[in-house]
């Protein structure tokens, strides 16, 4: 699929914005903070329902306005959508596919598909095990877009479960009378059964990705593979169908409930997971040089690139600012790699920072105005 025009009205440092795209390369140059990446920041959001940059939509609505809206044209194939979403911090966002009002906000996901390279990704690396579970669930969303009401179960019910946690923590500490735990069985019941469906996917997601992004790395770093992925669940066991996966769930649950109950939080579940990355025998975290954390992350997302790809909907490629940060050898080799795609946007400060095989448009974005050369 591709975009073919993007308007933003309060989005960031812009008013408004419109901006006709088309397939290919497009580039926004620019000097520095002038607003490219606000705009395929805005793109990814349709995509992700998030920021790559932020985690709450507040620094997403333009200083002094009360609410954003992000809306695109999209094609895929024969097919043209509207997809138009309106973030109104601290309440609802609303969503309208072709002018009509959706009931939540997830209803656009799978419209707009991204795989988005950002400097931010060196976290996927070197940053906390949430960096690499956003990762995979933003992934497994792209795959299957129903997966946005599982994780969203999850949340709630891990919430709901911990505040049940938090006050029989409290109750024993003060003495108090203990808690009636048949209901914390249920909320047992109900964390395992999202926990498992999530855990699955994750599963066969990585699965899959493991030989792309071996593949992927030795294209960009050539003789310095392998790399690994492997899954490091908060329950042990080995299971992999939903049903042994839940069974694996609700067993680790109840031989972590004594220690829950003394500190008031869920401590088993997909939340508490990680990917562990390795490059050769050793962990890529804490042993990778600065420029094989750089390839591996830029791996990670040309696997999910190739994934989404082979799976049927093509989606638009993001390179937000990656090339200044890469020797000249890894940037002709990713720049070959991306130069196929259907859609490719690209952000760079200056106009030799875009490697010469991604010639195409080129905007400059000066001063919150978006013009074509
Ligand atoms: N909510 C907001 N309201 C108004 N302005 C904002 C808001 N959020 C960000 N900005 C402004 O947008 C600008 C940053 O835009 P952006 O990140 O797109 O820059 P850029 O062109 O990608 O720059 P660089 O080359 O440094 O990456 C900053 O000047 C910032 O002050
Ligand atoms: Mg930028």
């Amino acid at each position: 699929m591709h975009v073919t025009h993007l308007s933003l009205a309060d989005f960031r440092s812009y008013t408004r914005a419109e901006v006709p795209l088309g397939p290919g390369v497009t580039a926004f140059v620019g000097p520095n903070g002038q607003g490219k990446t606000n705009l395929v920041e805005a793109i990814g959001y349709l995509a992700t329902l998030g920021s790559h940059r932020v985690a709450t939509d507040a620094p997403l609505i333009r200083m002094g306005a009360e609410r954003a809206v992000i809306r695109a044209q999209v094609r895929q194939g024969e097919r043209q959508q509207l997809v138009e979403l309106e973030l109104n911090p601290g309440r609802a966002n609303r969503a309208r596919i072709n002018r009509s009002p959706q009931g939540r906000s997830r209803d656009v996901l799978g419209i707009v598909r991204t795989v988005l390279f950002a400097p931010e990704d060196l976290a996927l690396v070197k940053g906390d095990p949430g960096e690499r579970r956003r990762f995979l669930d933003e992934l497994i969303t792209a795959r299957s877009p129903r997966m946005a009401g599982v994780r969203s179960d999850y949340e709630r019910v891990l919430k709901q479960r911990n505040t049940l946690l938090k006050s029989a923590a409290l109750a024993r500490r003060h003495g108090g009378r203990s808690m009636d735990l048949s209901t914390l069985d249920v909320w047992d019941q109900h964390l395992a059964h999202a926990g498992a469906e999530l855990l699955a996917q994750r599963l066969d997601l990585i699965a899959a990705l493991r030989p792309l992004a071996d593949k992927a790395y030795e294209q960009l770093a050539p003789g310095g593979g392998p790399v690994a992925l492997e899954y490091k669940p908060s329950a042990p066991g080995e299971a992999h169908t939903r049903e042994d996966l839940f069974a694996q769930l609700t067993a680790a649950l109840a031989d972590a409930r004594k220690q829950e109950i003394e500190r008031g939080v869920t401590l088993v579940g997909p939340h508490r997971d990680d990917l562990l990355l390795k490059l050769g025998q050793l962990p890529a975290k804490g042993y990778a040089s600065h420029g094989e954390s750089w390839s591996f992350a830029l791996a990670l997302r040309l696997a999910s690139y190739d994934l989404l790809r082979a799976e049927g909907n093509e989606p638009v490629l993001i390179l937000d600012d990656v090339f200044a940060e890469l020797d000249a050898r890894r940037r002709e080799r990713l720049a070959e790699l991306v130069a196929p795609g259907e859609q490719v946007l690209v952000t760079a400060a200056v106009d030799d920072d875009v490697p010469h095989v991604l010639t195409g448009t080129r905007f400059t974005v000066s001063d919150g105005t978006v013009e074509r050369v």
